[in-house]
């Protein structure tokens, strides 16, 4: 297929909304593990999709898929094993009064949902997100969203906390957990003397839209303090932070201690299959229960179901968690060594499979390098056989989040190509 005519088409019925990463449109055409291939035959290593979690087009997870639709497809409304199958096994996952599972399609669709069921058990309107995260596309969980909603149209009833950046941020020393958290307090003691008293916190767990951060220690648990204390509930996002991403524990807010009362997922759990569930303590429920009930047509359906349930025995069988643990701290090491030798890598940032590269013009001043230019170096990665993303509050942080499988020599094979792309730019300039 001529792929100049499919991006025209492309243009011509999708219209201005999509955009596409690099500087000519990548046409894929199949993914195996941590693999991809495109039109023309060419072999990339794809350090940045999450959804396919345990690689791409899993044997297992297709062979779930393919048995289960044969068999049957329909709602929650009926009785199924898969279904409750995988609620069992997920609530097995989280602290114990995380006990009671929702089942809906997307990460967009499980926030709103959080955000329902928190308005409606604390009785109060308004929430705190940070600055620049991103937590979904329905107007609600947009609105919700810094890095994507026009600032002048943000609602009354948001309010913002600054990211715990310890490179780029206001706080960077010992106390830096401590200090982030105060001034997010005041922003919380300001709203609730303003009558807007916070119904919710929402926190992403690797701050991806504005990092990836790996926060400071002593900011989270100070933080969920002072959102409770002033009457709120606190949303952990795990929609990427979660299912082993960050090695050691199966879910980001793990890494600090802290239990929340609602718990987002979505995008690794199907393995590519849209699927997305809220868990939460059966009293936030049984609130909204008595009010409106939920219903969701597609959400936790048993061919979906069926994937998640895969996902997991493939988790469990190919000791994802523990090999996370290795090649995570393995990346790491290797993305520091490369900061040694570019100077415009001003930090590595993000934990486990989550990684990120904080670009600059110098270090001295941090002045981040435009989006213009993350793009072309991505580009130029690409052109060396790897797929990364690009991320940060200046569009500057070369993202790495690869398939949960990604091993110590895939991080070899990254940071080459990385390395080979970042002398090709300096030369270019
Ligand atoms: C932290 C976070 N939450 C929620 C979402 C929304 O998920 P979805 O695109 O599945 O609706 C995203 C999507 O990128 C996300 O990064």
């Amino acid at each position: 297929m001529d792929d100049t005519e499919l991006l025209r088409r492309r243009e011509a019925v999708l219209g201005p909304c999509y955009f596409h990463f690099f500087e000519r449109p990548l046409h894929l055409v199949k993914g195996e593990g941590v693999w991809v291939w495109d039109s023309a035959g060419k072999r990339y290593l794809d350090c940045y999709n999450n959804v396919p979690s345990v690689g791409h087009c899993h044997p297992a997870v297709v062979e779930a898929l393919c048995r289960q639709a044969a068999e049957l497809n329909i709602n929650t409304r009926y009785l199924h094993e898969n279904i409750v199958r995988l609620g069992e096994r997920l609530v097995a996952t989280l602290p114990p009064e995380l006990d009671t599972c929702m089942f809906v399609c997307t990460g967009s669709e499980a926030n709103d949902l959080a955000v329902q069921l928190a308005r409606r058990f604390t009785g109060n309107h308004a929430c705190l997100v940070t600055e620049g995260a991103y937590h979904g596309n329905s107007e609600l969980v947009l609105q919700l969203s810094p890095g994507s909603y026009p600032r002048e149209e943000r609602p009354d009833w948001l309010r913002v906390i600054e990211p715990p950046d310890t490179y780029r941020g206001r706080y960077g020393g010992a106390d830096a957990g401590e200090r982030y958290a105060e001034a997010a307090g005041e922003v919380i003691d300001a709203m609730t003397a303003e009558g807007q008293p916070p119904a919710v916190m929402l926190v992403d767990s690797i701050w991806d839209a504005p990092g990836p951060l790996r926060a400071p220690d002593g900011y989270l648990d100070r933080l969920c303090g002072k959102v409770r204390a002033a009457g709120g509930l606190v949303i952990a996002d795990e929609v990427q932070s979660g299912y082993c991403r960050l090695g050691e524990h199966w879910w980001g807010f793990q890494h600090y201690g802290v239990t929340p009362d609602i718990v987002t997922m979505g995008k690794p759990m199907g393995d590519g299959h849209p699927l997305a569930a809220v868990i939460t303590r059966r009293e936030i429920a049984e609130v909204l229960a008595r009010q409106t009930g939920y219903f969701n047509t597609f959400g936790g359906n048993p061919v979906s179901t069926a994937a998640g349930n895969a996902v997991l025995d493939v988790i469990e069988r190919e000791g994802l968690l523990e090999k996370v643990g290795a090649s995570g701290a393995h990346l790491t090491a290797t993305l520091e060594e490369l900061a040694g030798r570019h100077a415009c890598i001003g930090a590595v940032t993000g934990r486990g499979l989550f990684q990120g590269l904080d670009l600059v013009e110098d270090r001295g001043s941090k002045a981040p390098l435009t989006a213009g230019a993350l793009k072309r170096i991505t580009t130029l990665i690409a052109e060396e056989g790897v797929l990364v993303g690009t991320s940060g509050v200046h569009g500057q942080t070369i993202k790495l989040r690869p398939p949960l499988p990604f091993s110590s020599e895939h991080a070899e094979i990254a940071a080459a190509a990385i390395d080979k792309a970042l002398t090709r730019y300096a030369e270019e300039r």
